[in-house]
């Protein structure tokens, strides 16, 4: 793997676990961790002012574990002083780095000049960040989109500014807020915000489904890193594949379904854990048909899970699926070709942005569009 600096920080490699509130959770980090391959995650975006209030929610937001290093703090605000004084509380509590939401879309956050909107406002955001680049030690990030939209394409001069005010390093998704999530990553977009900086890195982000998805954003922009959200979602191992294509050249082959499961019931484990069995499997409703997505047919499996209540029951779900997936399967106990899922291999996935051949889904959360 290519190792990779951030300000202070060495990575063990350039690629990076985008934001995706409501689920880069402690557990899933952990989960991913475990596969390989990750070189910095990121925790869902936490409002600065609830975090130096200490409200419950905000300190849930960034619990983390031994396991889950290096770990930076997504903050959003507009305040200068309460931006500077949460990134200084991120600090003491021992997190490698902070970073600063600049591409939230949703309107509560920018109508008080958070996230996208200070992509509109080179010059006090400047000055927000070189406060709070002031006030730490360890590296601050930001993440923005190209602008806020077609006509406002500010993401390069944006991140020449914050170069100068001190940031480590900047995120790019190569779309605008206008866009949402429409068309498809804009990796001209991202060369240009590459080329007007001078030394920091730029990390590229946006559709990458694929290793090769990977290599080609690396290529096509001249970024430095990737960071990747929802194909990590949909395929987390795709960190250790795409490590390992980079390096070798060669993908290494899906996993089957009983490491799949495995993986599954560790990320299960782990969400009891961190937000007990009630609340842990009420949410794992919503986790678990993305992992049975590549387990063949599955209807009978995502007609139960989505009444998950308990850790015994999520047992019984997966022994009753079993027993009705061996109809799928040949005397060899593998999937029946006709059963297969697509593989995601690049004849199916030639286009950035999309898995086995249709577009990548946007997992529902507490916001639509980012
Ligand atoms: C459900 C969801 C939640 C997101 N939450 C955040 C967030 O908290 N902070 C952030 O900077 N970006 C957030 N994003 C944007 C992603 O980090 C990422 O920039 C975007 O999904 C494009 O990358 P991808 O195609 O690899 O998913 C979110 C995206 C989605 C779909």
């Amino acid at each position: 793997m290519a190792p990779m600096r951030l300000g202070s920080l060495t990575l063990s490699s350039n690629l990076f676990l985008s934001p995706l509130a409501g689920y880069t959770n402690l557990p899933f980090r952990l989960t991913v961790r475990e596969l390989g391959g990750l070189g910095l995650a990121t925790t869902d975006l936490v409002n600065a002012r609830s975090l130096l209030e200490k409200k419950a929610k905000a300190l849930k937001l960034i619990e983390t574990a031994p396991g889950d290093q290096p770990l930076a703090v997504q903050l959003f605000g507009s305040v200068p002083e309460e931006m500077r004084d949460a990134a200084q509380m991120v600090e003491t509590l021992g997190m490698a780095a902070v970073d600063i939401n600049m591409g939230c879309p949703v309107r509560k956050v920018c109508q008080v000049g958070g996230g996208s909107a200070m992509m509109t406002q080179l010059q006090r955001t400047a000055r927000l960040v070189q406060g709070m680049v002031q006030a730490v030690r360890i590296p601050v990030t930001a993440k923005m989109r190209l602008g806020w939209d077609e006509a406002n394409l500010t993401a390069p001069d944006l991140a020449r500014a914050l170069e100068d005010a001190g940031v480590a390093a900047v995120f790019v998704h190569g779309r605008t807020r206008a866009q949402g999530f429409g068309g498809r990553v804009n990796l001209a977009g991202i060369r240009a915000v590459v080329e007007a900086v001078r030394r920091i890195p730029v990390i590229g982000n946006g559709d990458v489904t694929t290793p090769e998805a990977a290599r080609r954003m690396l290529e096509e922009t001249g970024c430095a890193g990737v960071s990747i959200g929802r194909g990590a979602f949909y395929n987390p191992w795709i960190f250790q594949h795409t490590a390992r294509y980079l390096a070798t050249g060669e993908v290494p082959p899906e996993p089957g379904f009983e490491e799949r499961v495995r993986v599954m019931c560790r990320h299960l484990d782990r969400m009891v854990e961190v937000f007990g069995e009630e609340q842990g499997c009420r949410m794992f409703r919503k986790i678990a048909p993305w992992y049975a997505k590549r387990f063949g047919p599955a209807s009978e499996f995502n007609r139960r899970v989505v009444l998950l209540s308990s850790r015994l029951q999520f047992d019984e779900i997966l022994t009753a699926y079993r027993q009705w997936r061996a109809q799928f399967l040949d005397e060899n106990g593998e999937l029946k070709p006709r059963f297969r899922p697509l593989p995601l291999t690049p004849s199916f996935m030639h286009e950035a942005g999309t898995v086995a051949g249709q577009a990548l889904p946007v997992p529902k959360g507490p916001v639509e569009r980012w």
